[in-house]
C-alpha cells in the first residue's frame, strides 16, 4: 500500500532525525535522516558493514543513537516497544514454549487484559495465517528452518505493532522457503495495511516488498545516498515480477549502485549535500 501523498505528519509513523552512532575510532553513521509513513513498506539496502543492523537495532530500541533522535507516532522513543516488533534473522523463539505458547506469550504481553481463551484465539489465529495450524503444539526444535520463521513472523503480526521490523528475515534460509516467505509477508503485510521496515541486501526481495528502497553507501559513515521509489503495481508475484514493465530499469539501477556507487559515493558528502533531502529516483522513468 503506498502512502497518501500530501498527508505530511498525519502519516508519517516513523521519523529518523538527524542520528549518529559511533564506537571507539569508528563513525558507523551520522547526520542520517528519513521516514516511514503509515502503510508504508521501506527497504534499506546496502552492502555488509554499512550500519543496518545497528539502525535497526536503535528503531527497534535495542541500541540508542549518539546524536539525533527516533520520532514513532511523533513521540521519541525510549528502549523496545511492541508497538515495534522485530523479526530477527534468527528465529529467537524461546525454546521451551511451543508455536503456539511463544505467539501467545507476545499477545498477552501486548493485551495483558485478555484472558487464556482470548489470548489462544488470537495466537491460534496468526499461526493460521502463515499455515501453521497443525504444529501449533510443536516445539521449535521439532520446525524446520522455514516454519520457526513463520512462526516469528505469527509472532510479530500477532501484536499488530505499529512498525514492524526486519533484519534480513530470510538470509538463513535455502531459496525456495525464502521465495514462498516473501511472498507470504507481501500478502500478510497488504491485507493488514501493516508498516514494515526491512533490511535485506536481496534487490530483487526489495523490489517484491517494498514502496521505497534506501540506498546506503558503504561504511564507515554511511548515509542514504538515494530513495528509489518502486512503482511497481501490486500484487505483485516473484515469478512475474521479471516480465512487469519497469522492472529491469529498476533491478539494474539498484545492481548499478550496490556494484559501483556504494563506493564511490561512500565517504564524504559532495558539496551542497542536504541529508535531509537525499534525491528521489524512479528508475522505471529514467
Ligand atoms: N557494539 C559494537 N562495537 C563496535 N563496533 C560495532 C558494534 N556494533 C556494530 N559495530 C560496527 O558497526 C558497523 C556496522 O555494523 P552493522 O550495523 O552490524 O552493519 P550491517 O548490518 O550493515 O552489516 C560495523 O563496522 C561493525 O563492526
Ligand atoms: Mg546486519
Amino acid at each position: 500500500m503506498n502512502a497518501m501523498p500530501g498527508m505530511g505528519g498525519a502519516a508519517r509513523i516513523v521519523s529518523i532525525e538527524g542520528i549518529a552512532r559511533r564506537f571507539p575510532g569508528l563513525t558507523v553513521f551520522q547526520d542520517l535522516w528519513f521516514h516511514v509513513d503509515r502503510g508504508e513498506f521501506v527497504c534499506l539496502v546496502g552492502h555488509s558493514g554499512c550500519g543496518k543492523t545497528t539502525i535497526l537495532n536503535i528503531l527497534a530500541g535495542l541500541d540508542v543513537p549518539d546524536e539525533g533522535g527516533v520520532l514513532v507516532d511523533g513521540r521519541e522513543i525510549s528502549g523496545p516497544s511492541l508497538d515495534r516488533a522485530v523479526i530477527f534473522q534468527g528465529h529467537a523463539l524461546m525454546p521451551w514454549l511451543s508455536a503456539l505458547e511463544n505467539v501467545a506469550f507476545a499477545v498477552s504481553c501486548r493485551n495483558p487484559g485478555w484472558d487464556k481463551a482470548r489470548v489462544r484465539d488470537a495466537a491460534r489465529a496468526a499461526l493460521a495465517r502463515v499455515g501453521l495450524t497443525q504444529a501449533a503444539e510443536r516445539k521449535p526444535a521439532q520446525l524446520s528452518g522455514g516454519m520457526k520463521q513463520r512462526v516469528g513472523i505469527a509472532r510479530a503480526l500477532a501484536v499488530e505493532p505499529k512498525l514492524l521490523l526486519m533484519d534480513e528475515p530470510f538470509s538463513a534460509l535455502d531459496a525456495l522457503t525464502r521465495g514462498t516467505l516473501q511472498e507470504e509477508v507481501s500478502r500478510l503485510v497488504t491485507e493488514a495495511g501493516q508498516t514494515a521496515f526491512m533490511i535485506t541486501h536481496d534487490v530483487d526481495e526489495a523490489i517484491l516488498l517494498a514502496d521505497r528502497i534506501l540506498l546506503m553507501t558503504n561504511g564507515p559513515e554511511a548515509r542514504v545516498a538515494e530513495v528509489v521509489q518502486n512503482t511497481l503495481p501490486r500484487p505483485r508475484a516473484r515469478a512475474n515480477l521479471h516480465h512487469m514493465p519497469g522492472y529491469h530499469p529498476l533491478r539494474d539501477h539498484i545492481m548499478d549502485f550496490l556494484i559501483t556507487r556504494s563506493r564511490t559515493l561512500a565517504g564524504k558528502p559532495p558539496e551542497g549535500w542536504d541529508s535531509r533531502r537525499p534525491p528521489v529516483v524512479v528508475p522505471a522513468e529514467a
